[in-house]
């Protein structure tokens, strides 16, 4: 990776987000104080959405992150490769984050194993530094790096968790899922439906979402609903369009599925 083309990590177009409480002032504040951030909420709610949107307000290169158990420190960090003239050094992503200055969104961070974890440690406090171990190299963080982490709460065994030495180096902001007007107009405009149709929608959702706890795991997400309305868009029939993109991903259990199906029989 050329750690030097920052171009390429920027947001040229706006993306729409649309702000649901007073996040955006928020990590605006935190961006100018280089907290590091921690956005908490369901799978689906607009969390990555949001950071998207901060970088491209903020004129930062966001470098996303996807975590998982198999990820080693090295492939966040980077690592020597072999080539036909020997090895050379290849940055990782939060090496190159934190060299052009960039925000670095480390995504469902919690599925990382903590030994990978860790390495984010000195970059999230008073040291912003990235020690680079196997080049024997100590990385000072540029003026303008930030890191951010994602992460859903409540679908975490306590074996996931994030050990308190981390969460303790960072704010968070908590995202659920928008108030009904702003959940509407965010379906209508991102699946292309009429408000009417999107309300439909959402209010089928919110039935889904007080039978969390009672045999489902979590709600239906917005990006269920806009994956619905999309689908609606394309011309599917609404019963249809919801089955497919609402009721079947969501649950295998059959009386689960007949409520939901109840659910939207109600408005279709
Ligand atoms: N406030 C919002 N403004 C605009 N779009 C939104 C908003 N909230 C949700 N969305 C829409 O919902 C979709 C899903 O949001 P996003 O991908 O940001 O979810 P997420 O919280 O990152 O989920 P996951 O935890 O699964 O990664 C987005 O693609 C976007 O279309
Ligand atoms: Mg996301």
């Amino acid at each position: 990776m050329n750690s030097d083309s920052k171009e390429q990590y920027l947001i040229e177009k706006e993306p729409y987000y649309k702000e649901v409480h007073d996040e955006i002032s928020l990590y605006e504040a935190a961006y100018a104080a280089r907290l590091p951030m921690m956005v908490k909420g369901p799978t689906g709610c607009g969390k990555s959405r949001f950071v998207e949107y901060m970088a491209w307000r903020l004129k930062r290169p966001l470098i996303t992150v996807a975590c998982n158990e198999d990820m080693t420190a090295s492939d966040l960090v980077g690592r020597f490769l072999l080539d036909k003239d020997g090895t050379k050094w290849q940055d990782g992503p939060l090496t190159t984050a934190a060299r052009i200055g960039a925000i670095c969104y480390l995504d469902e961070i919690v599925e990382a194993r903590q030994d990978t974890t860790v390495v984010i440690h000195p970059l999230t406090d008073h040291r912003r530094t990235l020690p680079l171990d196997k080049k024997g190299e100590l990385i000072q963080a540029h003026p303008d790096f930030q890191l951010v982490i994602s992460f859903n709460p409540g679908y975490q065994s306590s074996m996931k968790d994030l050990k308190q030495s981390t969460k303790q180096r960072f704010g968070a902001l908590d995202f659920s899922y928008p108030e009904r007007t702003i959940e509407v107009e965010i379906v209508a405009h991102e699946s292309g439906v009429s408000e009417d149709m999107a309300e439909k929608l959402v209010s089928i959702a919110e039935r889904s979402r007080n039978l969390k706890g009672h045999g489902l795991d979590e709600g239906l997400s917005t990006r269920m609903l806009i994956y619905a309305g999309a689908l609606i868009q394309k011309g599917v029939a609404p019963i249809a369009a919801c089955s497919m993109a609402l009721v079947r991903p969501i649950t295998d259990d059959p009386d689960m599925r007949d409520a939901l199906d109840a659910a939207v029989g109600t408005f279709f």
